[in-house]
């Protein structure tokens, strides 16, 4: 602690501690707020309060700095695996080759689904969207693993649930296109790699093995490191939120799929396509769609514009879009998308309305682009963001358990009727 705040309320003057992280950021700490004052803050979407004391992501908004512990963004993903990244989210340093070693080896143990577990993919209709699956499938797990209810923040269980949820998880997400596509299921190959097996889940059939292509596998592996991990957005809230009540680790991050399903947040990777679509076939010029975009009187968004954090640019999405050039490239393609999506951004980036309001591509506007172009289907887009971001949600449970943090629980100013006497339903 250097510095103090005080605050003035009718005259009286409270002091309260300041605290400054590692990169200089500073925070006001009002946890004896209310007990002194008898108020609260009000801060609905929590754009100014800081829920925990964080040790794994930095992001540095105004300047466009993305790094896991203290790696950037940058080198990761063009120089480490995901599997690896996951390793380093999760323990907080890079893994000896040893190390890394073994963690693969116990992800490859583990990716088999028990075969109960399997036999509930067939009671979902045809038609159930792949994240509903996913949170409920991932939630499931536990039901066949009895003993990782019972998993606290670090040791031997820690290690093994680590491994069976980042396996299990892939699992899940490629049963979930299966059966969705009426194809039985494949299961894993435990020689491939961590993208390559999920590749193999998701497009081999009994008689043609699916194998990808360096490009492909690449790809992918950049999309799995751009989404590991990224501080206190909605879903990684939320499975802190839900781990406050000390709920398990598969309970509190199937909550976190939930979360991020919305367009919003990872739903957005798949609303971006939907909308580029849209413009296309629409013949409509793209300054139609920025004038609905900036009308007040509708509840119509740019999909992939605009973040909470970053207000000049987000490093993830300059490093996607150079890598959609480089894939579309090597894999010898065109996407008419693309065209539309660029002439977006540069009408956008000229435009007052988003100049004004600090509104940048964000990390999903190109990784739809990205994702078409290795062949994964629209409706697993948000899948994989899930898949990604799984290193990110355990680290941060994990944290919150190390921290002891107390449970979670905002409160409210009431705007409601004060107190009235009730009345019988005879003589209402
Ligand atoms: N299109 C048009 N206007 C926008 C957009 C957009 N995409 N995003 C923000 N704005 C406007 C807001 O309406 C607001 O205008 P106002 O000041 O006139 O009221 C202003 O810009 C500031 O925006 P906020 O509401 O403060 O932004 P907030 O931080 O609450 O929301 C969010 C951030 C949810 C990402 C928002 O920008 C959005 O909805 N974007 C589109 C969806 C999207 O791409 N989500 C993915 C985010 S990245 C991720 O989650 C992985």
């Amino acid at each position: 602690m250097t510095e103090k705040a005080t605050l003035t309320i009718d005259g009286r003057n409270y002091e309260f501690d300041m605290f400054t992280g590692s990169e200089n950021e500073t925070c006001i700490d009002i946890q004896k707020l209310r007990s002194e004052t008898g108020c609260i803050t009000m801060d609905p979407g929590y754009g100014n309060t800081g829920s925990c004391y964080s040790s794994i992501t930095f992001v540095d908004g105004a300047k466009g700095i993305l790094r896991y512990r203290g790696y950037p963004i940058e080198q990761l993903a063009e120089q480490a695996s995901f599997v690896e990244v996951a390793y380093l989210i999760l323990y907080g340093e890079l893994p000896t080759p040893k190390q890394l070693a073994l963690f693969r080896a116990s992800i490859a143990e583990h990716a088999p689904l028990h075969t109960s577990l399997e036999h509930h993919f067939s009671g979902f209709p045809k038609s159930a969207p792949p994240m509903a699956i996913l949170s409920a499938m991932l939630n499931l797990v536990s039901c066949f693993h009895s003993e990782v209810l019972d998993v606290h923040s670090e040791g031997p269980g820690f290690d093994k649930t680590v491994a069976l949820l980042l396996s299990k998880v892939r699992a899940i997400a490629a049963f979930s296109y299966r059966m969705a596509s009426g194809r039985p299921i494949m299961h894993p190959n435990p020689n491939l790699s961590y993208c390559s097996n999920f590749l193999h889940m998701m497009f081999s059939d009994p008689y043609r093995e699916y194998i990808a292509t360096p490009v492909v596998e690449r790809a992918l592996n950049l999309f799995l490191v751009l989404h590991a991990d990224h501080e206190q957005n909605c879903s990684t809230s939320t499975v802190r939120v839900v781990g406050s009540s000390r709920a398990n680790l598969f309970s509190s991050v199937s909550a976190g799929v939930c979360a991020l399903w919305g367009p919003l947040h990872g739903g957005a990777n798949a609303a971006v396509i939907k909308m580029l679509e849209e413009i296309k076939d629409s013949g409509k010029p793209i300054s139609h769609y920025l004038d609905m975009a900036k009308d007040k009187s509708n509840d119509y968004k740019l999909m992939g514009f605009g973040h909470r954090v970053y207000k000049n640019f987000d490093p993830r999405s300059l490093i996607m879009k150079k890598t959609v050039y480089e894939v579309l490239d090597e894999l010898q393609q065109e996407d008419p998308l693309l065209q539309v999506a660029l002439e977006l951004e540069e009408k956008t980036l000229k435009d007052d309305y988003f100049v004004e309001r600090n509104l940048y591509p964000n990390v999903d506007f190109y990784s739809g682009i990205l994702l078409r172009a290795i062949g994964i289907p629209l409706n697993m887009y948000t899948v994989l963001f899930a898949i990604g971001r799984m290193p990110g949600w355990i680290a941060n449970w994990r944290e919150l358990l190390e921290h002891n943090h107390r449970i979670s629980r905002p409160r409210q100013v009431y705007t409601g009727q004060t107190v009235r006497q009730f009345v019988p339903l005879r003589e209402r």
